[in-house]
């Protein structure tokens, strides 16, 4: 069993987990305000920031892991104390307070709470998010003019039979070892990916998209999700040019368990992520038993630059 490497690990120091303990309590709800956290909510939260020189040093050691262009994109805070400490309940709050401080949380999916539960579901498409199987490589809403920003994933139950390893790998890079032919073809306004409805906060779909935008982050996106190429036509150079960056990021892609209590966040202008099957016997396991993770999205273009 391998964890994520300490690298990209942001551990929450003992007073920093008693001083949110305290706090909590007396902060508002994190209601929503078209689909993204009211701003009374974001403010309050923020003075809880502000007051603490160690949530300074969580923040800008996420900030750094996240935003540096070099960097893979990604972190993994250790929020396992605070729900053994405090539930789940007052724990999820908590985590949705230690988010705001790297971006304004969104919903997107308007029929779902702020975070939505990715339990596991046998009788669906294993691929999905809440399948038992492979979850190739992707960013989320890979669709909209606008996808999320920030992507995370809190585990609150690992998959009791030990698997369905975390996998993310950095865009940008990939996207450099292509040839001049292969980026020029995913340059192209010709991709689709599934439906787009019942979203807010995520701009307009976008249908057909181009894979690159000729933008670099913060701004742009590469609109890379593996789960396109099983309705394009391989005899297409598109095709292959998807399949050859698929398997650039399938060759530098890391790959690591998320413990309970680990709360990965994907700069998605940087990196994609995805997911390696579950363990083997799942019908054996009690659906209530089965890995669960719940799910959150940050919008960061717009917001104040601290
Ligand atoms: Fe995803």
């Amino acid at each position: 069993m391998t964890t994520a490497p300490s690298t990209y690990r942001v551990p929450l120091p003992e007073t920093l987990v008693e001083l949110l303990g305290k706090r909590v309590v007396d902060l508002p709800a994190a209601e929503l305000d078209r689909g993204l956290l009211r701003e009374e909510a974001s403010g309050a939260y923020d003075r809880v920031r502000a007051e603490s020189p160690e949530a300074q040093i969580v923040v800008r050691r996420c900030r750094d892991l996240l935003n540096d262009p070099e960097g893979d994109g990604f972190a993994v805070i250790e929020v396992g104390p605070l729900l053994d400490r405090y539930g789940l309940d007052e724990g999820q709050q908590i985590a949705t307070l230690l988010l705001s401080w790297l971006g304004r949380p969104l919903r997107a999916f308007d029929k779902w709470p702020l975070w939505k539960p990715l339990g596991t579901n046998l009788t669906i498409d294993p691929m999905r998010a809440t399948g038992s199987g492979y979850n190739p490589l992707h960013i989320d809403v890979v669709n909209a003019t606008e996808p999320p920003d920030y992507s995370a994933l809190l585990c609150v139950r690992p998959d009791p039979r030990g698997e369905g390893y975390s996998i993310v790998s950095q865009l940008r890079r990939a996207v450099d070892r292509l040839s001049d032919g292969e980026r020029a073809f995913l340059a192209e306004p010709v991709f689709r990916d599934g439906a787009f409805y019942d979203l807010t906060g995520v701009g307009k779909e976008y249908d057909p998209f181009p894979v690159l935008d000729g933008l670099l982050a913060p701004e742009g996106f590469v609109r890379f999700t593996a789960k396109m190429l099983p309705d394009m036509d391989p005899r297409e150079p598109h095709t292959s040019a998807v399949r050859a960056l698929e398997r650039e990021l399938i060759a530098e892609q890391q790959k690591f368990l998320l413990g309970f209590g680990d709360l990965i966040i994907v700069n998605q202008h940087l990196c994609v992520h995805g997911r390696e099957a579950l363990g083997r016997g799942q019908d054996e396991v009690p659906e209530e038993q089965r890995r669960l993770l719940w799910q959150m999205f940050l919008r960061t273009a717009g917001a104040d630059a601290r």
